[in-house]
């Protein structure tokens, strides 16, 4: 079966794409920094899919280290790249740490890829591409706007980056633009975690709830939709990760139809923050602490996506429902 490269594959949306990537058949091969993750990730991939990852501790932006990494490996068929900066505030603190991290080990990445003969190339990329959409469901055909912070600008540039490669060379790619990944697995042994204060929803529902936090601050609760409160598109990690994988077999089996696609992974369904709060609290039995504040600068009013391109194309659509995506973050809280 191909060997499958998984960058930042110990991290949130990376461990549940190898376990799926594993579920498939895949020989997986992490790279990851821990800088954002744990090593005991890697035995709970191992208890949940029964078979062990090849791993290796390294640093994308030791562009020695990535030359080496892949002469030793040569063998991979296709990359999943994770491995990236995602806290969007930070990002405003240190553009230059974003940029380097988000960018230049894309680039070391790509070249090495080209230099070893690998073609096949999936990357994470995010609905924060759009800024504010001037119409919902937001289509893959919307133009980039303004992104509002350096991490949003790393994902416009990384999918600029790749299909001006792509248009030079025979490299093939697929990025994947996510909506809001929530949830955990249903074995509750991986997910999200977050260091600090969480700054997205979720993680700070659970926490809420869990008494680690006081009290929820619904952002903004004079936006212009149908109860004030913003609007997102809450997927599956699960859900998001056999995108993955499905976009992984349309590469190997030459399907795509242009080197360089661009497919947006979500629901289809907005969902307020005041819904989440609702459907959490059915879901779980549990009341959730929470007051209505200022808005967070920054923040869009709404983004959901329209996933007829993903569906049809490759043959995906997500699954699992709010409620039993709140329900499985409950439990991976309860066990931490
Ligand atoms: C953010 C990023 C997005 C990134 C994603 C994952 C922006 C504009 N977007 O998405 O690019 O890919 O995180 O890291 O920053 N909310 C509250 N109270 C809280 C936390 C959040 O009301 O304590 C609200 C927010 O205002 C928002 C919704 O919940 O309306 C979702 O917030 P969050 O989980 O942070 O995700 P995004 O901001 O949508």
């Amino acid at each position: 079966m191909s060997k499958i490269l998984v960058t930042g594959g110990l991290g949130f949306i990376g461990s549940h794409t190898v376990v799926e990537l594993q579920n498939e058949g895949y020989e997986v091969v992490i790279i990851d920094n821990l800088s954002n993750s744990t090593l005991d990730v890697l035995d709970k991939i191992t208890s949940i899919t029964g078979k062990k990852p090849l791993y290796e501790n390294l640093d994308l932006k030791n562009q020695e280290s990535v030359q080496q990494f892949f002469k030793k490996h040569h063998t991979i068929a296709g990359v999943i790249h994770f491995a990236a900066s995602k806290a969007v505030g930070e990002s405003v603190e240190k553009p230059l740490k974003y940029y380097h991290n988000n960018i230049s080990t894309l680039i070391y990445v790509l070249e090495e890829m080209r230099a070893n003969n690998i073609k096949n190339f999936i990357f994470s990329s995010s609905c924060t591409v759009y800024g504010q959409a001037d119409s919902m469901p937001i289509t893959e055909e919307a133009p980039f706007k303004t992104a509002e912070s350096p991490y949003g600008k790393t994902k416009q540039m990384g999918e600029d980056i790749i299909s001006d490669t792509c248009k030079v060379s025979d490299l093939n790619a697929i990025a994947l633009r996510y909506f809001n990944p929530i949830g955990a697995h249903e074995t509750a042994k991986i997910g999200e975690l977050p260091i600090g204060v969480p700054q997205n929803l979720i993680p700070f529902v659970t926490q809420t709830a869990a008494g680690i936090r006081a009290e929820l601050s619904v952002f903004g609760g004079n936006y212009p939709t149908p109860d004030g409160t913003a609007v997102r598109d809450y997927i599956h990690v699960v859900d998001l990760a056999k995108a993955h994988t499905v976009a992984m077999k349309r590469l190997l089996n030459k399907d795509n139809k242009t080197s360089f696609e661009v497919f947006n992974i979500g629901t289809g369904k907005g969902s307020s923050v005041l819904d989440v709060i609702k459907a959490f609290e059915k879901a779980t039995q549990t009341k959730l602490n929470y007051k209505i504040v200022d808005r967070r600068e920054g923040d869009i009013t709404e983004a959901y996506a329209d996933t007829s391109l993903a569906q049809n194309e490759l043959k995906w659509k997500a699954n699992i429902s709010l409620e039993d995506a709140l329900a499985s973050a409950w439990q991976w809280q309860k066990t931490l």
